[in-house]
């Protein structure tokens, strides 16, 4: 199953606000991870708007040093961007490609949504996931990558969904094959990094938790019981932790750091 370069580009400026796409796209079969791949290209000198897409990868990284399972039927994608940024503000990088991508997603009337800090969720099960690589120097955010990977026919886990089943079971059809999918998410990654640099994070942060799914979820931090109630501007999960303070019960703030705790899935009946 390849990849249909044609078939994306009309995608893409069918898409696009410009006749010409603003990057240069590297198409491969295998790799071991598209964003070692684009790591490698920058070194060799790219210049810094390079998308590289691959039908399958080897050793597909994850959030948290975790493997991404990478067979063919899936999305895999990276692209470079060259953001200023602050390397302290790094994280807020993959709220904005994970609100541009689920914008797109639901703009073409798909449901997905968002669950802390960078999952795509569909019916309570995981669509997709970020994962943002950068480089810093002198606390500057000096290149970064945004790789994302997506379900879309591949088999997936108990906990995850691809987009081709989810389709299935609708009345319409709205993302037609996976050229169509990747120009969706492209242009959702584009958007999403605009916001961010141009509206900035207060905006960009707004939006997001329109999307994020968990507001509201009780959670356990430490064995206590709290409820998420946002994220803040770096990332980091905002919960509300009910506490007895001599038989009066009070509330604080907490704030959780991506990768500290896990909010877990839930699955719906379809
Ligand atoms: C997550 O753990 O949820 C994030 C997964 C990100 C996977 C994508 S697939 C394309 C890109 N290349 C990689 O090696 N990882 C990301």
């Amino acid at each position: 199953m390849g990849f249909d370069q044609q078939l994306l580009e009309a995608a893409l400026k069918a898409g696009w606000k410009y006749t010409y796409l603003p990057f240069s796209l590297h198409i491969f079969d295998t790799v071991d991870s598209t964003n070692q791949t684009l790591w490698n290209l920058l070194e060799q000198g790219s210049k810094s708007k390079v998308v590289v897409i691959a039908t399958q990868q080897t050793a597909g990284r994850g959030q948290w040093g975790r493997q991404w399972l990478s067979t063919t039927g899936g999305l895999y994608l990276s692209m470079a961007i060259s953001p200023q940024l602050a390397a302290t503000d790094a994280y807020q990088l993959t709220l904005a490609g994970a609100w541009g991508i689920a914008a797109q997603l639901q703009k073409c009337g798909v449901g997905v949504g968002i669950k802390w800090p960078n999952d795509l969720v569909l019916d309570g099960c995981k669509l997709g996931g970020i994962l943002t690589e950068t480089k810093i120097q002198a606390g500057q955010i000096t290149q970064a990558i945004i790789g994302v990977g997506i379900n879309w026919a591949n088999s997936v886990p108990e906990t995850g969904i691809n987009l081709e089943s989810w389709q299935a079971n609708q009345n319409s059809r709205p993302i037609s094959c996976l050229e169509m999918l990747t120009s969706t998410v492209l242009l959702g990654i584009e958007s999403g990094m605009e916001c961010l640099s141009q509206e900035g994070i207060s905006i960009l942060l707004s939006r997001y938790l329109e999307l994020l799914t968990n507001i509201g979820d009780k959670v356990y931090v430490n064995n206590l019981s709290g409820t998420i109630i946002g994220v803040t501007s770096q990332g980091n999960l905002r919960v509300s932790m009910d506490f007895y303070d001599t038989n009066k019960l009070k509330t604080s703030e907490i704030y959780v750091e991506p990768g500290t705790i896990s909010l877990g899935y839930r699955k719906y009946s379809v």
